[in-house]
């Protein structure tokens, strides 16, 4: 791998003179900022595809915006979304390119890398994962003995689980209700036992998902799953009709038992957290159907171009991206909280963890040296009102601040009562709050003792983002998904970092190994670890024993 030649960030005089303007506006509020411009939230709304981004609850202004866009240019950000789409390898450390634009590409465009279109063996295999959905859902497609196939169990982990598992949660609205939907991912044999409790093998398909097919958690799994299927059905070749594989890896999921005719393929310029849209994401495509999925995939795709094409001052992943940097590096945060105002969203926050956390991670930059600027914050979140009655008394009144996105929809999926008004004037209410506070004064002017007062008090100037959509369709859940990547791309972009590795997972993985050999060595005279790990290693054994 070539080093290339990069400054490093904060050497840039664009750097220089944000860290100048935040010296200079850090004594704003953001009570004194709507004081001094009171329709400021007119030039800090951005909008694209009906999905709105409201910035103007935040310690910033355009002028701001302005310099974070000159930093954006500086470090290059246009001509990497545009090396990205043109499908040259941004991923150096693997020598890949980084083509999730390419799953979602509409049919007919043209993608080529290294001489060969891509597009179209996309269309093919999203094809026959339509064809093979319709025929599960129509009832033709038939298990072992005959039976309908009612329950599908995607076995798969990180990437490989946490975007159709998140997804079918957000579109159960949209689902067949006849099928069971079970997502196993955790090798604790917890996971997968309580999900094949009530299944009956006769009707149940396994998707076992994994881009390497080498995760010991995946195999592990679709291992116990194979063995449960035969001891409900007692004939080895019911394998065939109950197991189909989601790989690139052909030949270890030949190696595992899975005819390749039953395999659905992606392709290696598609990294695990991104790849949702390939037959990564077969079991929510079973759900929803393939009009639905083609609707996410057009959501996506929405996004795509508009951050491809419009300008950096009013491109909502580059924005969001900026406001992220700006705090994280110039107000010294060190997390971020992402509260949709829908539980249909409830795991949207554990997908982005891996989204963001796991690709911009990372302390060495592009020139393999350390990277001098704070990188990724720690992304957590639960869906409001939850949350509300649970950490958000630390994010109005403790000493850390945490700037937010709340998340909410215009209009409820299914109308329940009053409860869609009830939830949003939450959303508002707390963006409201956090913002303009309570001050001491108006807390003793409502009556409260003199005593209780200062901790009645709420300080304000807290940040948030706003981001409102019509309603959660597969094309809104798309945007969104497609909204975060690009701006987990726009920072890991201008920290000059790559995102689209993840050699910190790599380690443990191997450590584990070794360590699952020691607990089934016939003796530990062999332990070789640190005394610590020895001792709870020997613990389990003696544990083992009794
Ligand atoms: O945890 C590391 C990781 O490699 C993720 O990036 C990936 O999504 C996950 O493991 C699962 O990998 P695979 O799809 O190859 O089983």
């Amino acid at each position: 791998m070539s080093k290339p030649e990069t400054t490093a960030v904060q050497l840039r005089p664009e750097w220089e003179a944000l860290s100048r303007h935040h010296e200079q506006v850090a004594g704003d509020s953001i009570r004194s900022l709507f004081d001094a411009d009171p329709t400021r939230n007119d030039d800090l709304t951005f909008e694209s595809g009906g999905l709105v981004l409201d910035a103007s609850k935040n310690l910033l202004t355009t002028g701001t915006i302005g310099l974070l866009c000159d930093l954006a240019r500086a470090t290059g950000v246009p001509e990497r979304i545009e090396q990205m789409f043109a499908g040259e390898r941004i991923n150096v450390t693997e020598n890949r390119s980084v083509l999730h634009v390419a799953l979602r590409a509409a049919r007919g465009e043209r993608i080529i890398v290294e001489g060969e279109d891509v597009v179209a063996p996309v269309h093919a295999v999203l094809d026959a994962m339509g064809d093979f959905a319709d025929s599960i859902r129509q009832g033709d497609f038939r298990g072992h003995t005959g039976k309908r196939i009612r329950a599908i169990v995607n076995i798969g982990i990180g990437g490989s689980d946490l975007g159709p598992a998140m997804a079918y949660d957000a579109l159960a609205a949209y689902s067949d209700r006849n099928l069971t939907l079970k997502f196993v991912s955790n090798v604790d044999g917890g996971d997968i036992d309580e999900a094949l409790l009530h299944l009956d093998a006769e009707e149940t398909l396994f998707i076992v998902c994994s881009k390497t097919f080498t995760t010991l958690e995946t195999l592990t799994n679709a291992r116990t799953a194979r063995d449960w299927l035969l001891e409900g059905l007692g004939d080895p070749a019911a394998v065939e009709k109950h197991f189909v594989a989601v790989s690139t890896n052909a030949t270890e999921v030949a190696a595992f038992g899975i005819d390749t005719a039953n395999m659905f393929g992606f392709w290696d310029w598609v990294g695990g957290r991104y790849s949702m849209d390939s037959a990564v994401g077969l079991s929510l495509l079973i759900a929803i159907g393939r009009d639905g999925f083609a609707d996410l995939l057009a959501g996506f795709r929405a996004m795509d171009q508009h951050f491809r094409s419009a300008p950096l001052e009013q491109n909502l992943p580059v924005l969001m991206g900026l406001i992220g940097i700006w705090y994280n590096n110039f107000w010294g945060t060190e997390t971020h909280a992402v509260l949709p105002y829908s539980q249909y969203l409830a795991r949207f926050p554990a997908y982005l963890q891996q989204l963001d956390m796991e690709s911009n991670g990372k302390s060495v930059g592009l020139d393999g040296e350390a990277v001098e600027v704070q990188t990724g914050p720690i992304v957590w979140g639960q869906p409001g009102t939850n949350g509300q009655h649970a950490f958000f008394q630390l994010i109005h009144q403790g000493t850390k601040l945490v700037p937010c996105d709340f998340i909410g929809f215009l209009r409820p999926v299914r109308r329940v009562g009053d409860h869609h008004a009830l939830l949003m004037a939450n959303m508002f209410a707390q963006t409201e709050a956090l913002a303009f506070g309570k001050s001491l004064e108006e807390v003793l002017a409502s009556g409260v003792d003199a005593g209780v007062a200062p901790h009645r008090v709420f300080p304000g100037n807290r940040p948030t983002n706003t981001i409102l959509a019509p309603t959660l369709t597969p094309f809104v859940l798309g945007q969104l998904i497609a909204l975060y990547e690009h701006k987990v791309f726009t920072q890991g972009t201008v920290w000059g970092i790559n995102s689209f590795d993840q050699w910190g997972v790599e380690l443990g993985k191997v450590l584990a190994g070794r360590i699952a050999d020691d607990l089934a060595a016939e003796d530990d005279s062999a332990l070789d670890h640190d005394p610590s790990t020895n001792a709870a290693i020997r613990r389990f054994r003696e544990a083992k024993s009794v």
